[in-house]
């Protein structure tokens, strides 16, 4: 006898639809929203730029190449994810900050464990002797204006090279990062070098990425902070060198108007030399930060 039933071929306009079927039975609602949106951006990905097979045999290796760059030092995704814009975008979407309070901003990949607690005014570059001393103080302060005692701040930067520690192979040591409490006022005090621009890491496939469609690598000048206190939502951000010529074209796109500040210069002795006992020439920058409360 004859088969009737006729077995349907898959073509490109029903392929879509015959995934996400499949994938109607994934029990996690929220993994089976992500993966048939997913799946529905792919496909129209694939038809609007009508990807060959060497296209797409070329992004396959890309990735693959993304993946090998990847060590215990170097996360090429974190990378190709920041180049992209989709960290900022996570971001943008998930820290919908109030009026006034201190906006987030990249993590980035340069984060380590461990930085030592200082004191108020402890130096987090001793060993950096070519950067320009600087001095950054401020206050950490709920959404009233309150001093926030007892805050965290956890710091970090790169050096007057432009390069972290982590990045230097031949060190495991930890340099230019360190851990810092407010006093009673809610005030903090950090000794520094004034940051410097510098370039991601553009020696794998992203920096490949970023020649092949015409970008710079740098990023312009700026110290890290993730900021936490209890009872308070933390915060992790940067500021940023207003006087800086890559603010505005940050290849992680990354810079906001709020967390862009101006650095003073100091060439005598003054008042601040006085009293931060500092030596000119230095640098000083202000910046107060702002906390949401917890939930
Ligand atoms: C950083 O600022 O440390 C950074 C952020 C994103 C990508 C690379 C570096
Ligand atoms: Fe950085």
């Amino acid at each position: 006898m004859q088969n009737t039933m006729a077995r349907r071929s898959t073509t490109e306009d029903d392929i879509t639809a015959d995934v996400l079927r499949r994938i109607d039975a994934t029990p996690d609602p929220r993994l089976r929203a992500i993966m048939r949106a997913l799946v529905g951006h792919l496909h129209s990905f694939v038809k609007d730029v009508q990807l060959t097979e060497a296209e797409w045999f070329a992004a396959i290796e890309f990735l693959t190449e993304t993946g090998h760059t990847c060590t215990d030092r170097r996360q090429e995704f974190i990378l190709l994810s920041d180049t992209l814009g989709v960290s900022m975008v996570v971001d943008l979407i998930n820290h919908r900050k109030p009026g006034g309070a201190t906006e987030s901003t990249v993590f980035g990949p340069f984060h380590r464990e461990g930085a030592p607690e200082m004191p108020a005014g402890g130096n987090i570059a001793p060993r950096d002797g070519r950067g320009t001393p600087a001095i950054v103080s401020g206050r950490v302060l709920d959404p009233a204006g309150r001093p926030i005692a007892g805050a965290l701040l956890d710091v970090w930067q790169a050096d007057s090279s432009g390069r972290y520690d982590s990045q230097y192979a031949d060190s495991d040591d930890l340099h230019l990062r360190g851990r810092f409490h407010t006093d009673a006022a809610g005030r903090y005090l950090v000794r520094t070098i004034r940051p410097v621009h510098y370039t991601i890491p553009d020696d794998g496939p992203v920096g490949r990425m970023l020649r092949a469609t015409g970008r710079h690598a740098w990023r312009p000048a700026h110290i890290h902070f993730v900021v936490s206190a209890d009872g308070y939502e933390p915060v992790t951000t940067h500021i940023f060198d207003d006087s800086d010529p890559y603010l505005d074209s940050d290849t992680v796109f990354a810079v906001k108007e709020s967390l862009v500040c101006s650095f003073v210069r100091h060439d005598a002795k003054d008042a601040a030399a006085a009293a931060f006992a500092i030596e000119p020439p230095f640098d000083t920058v202000e910046f107060d930060f702002v906390l949401t409360p917890r939930g």
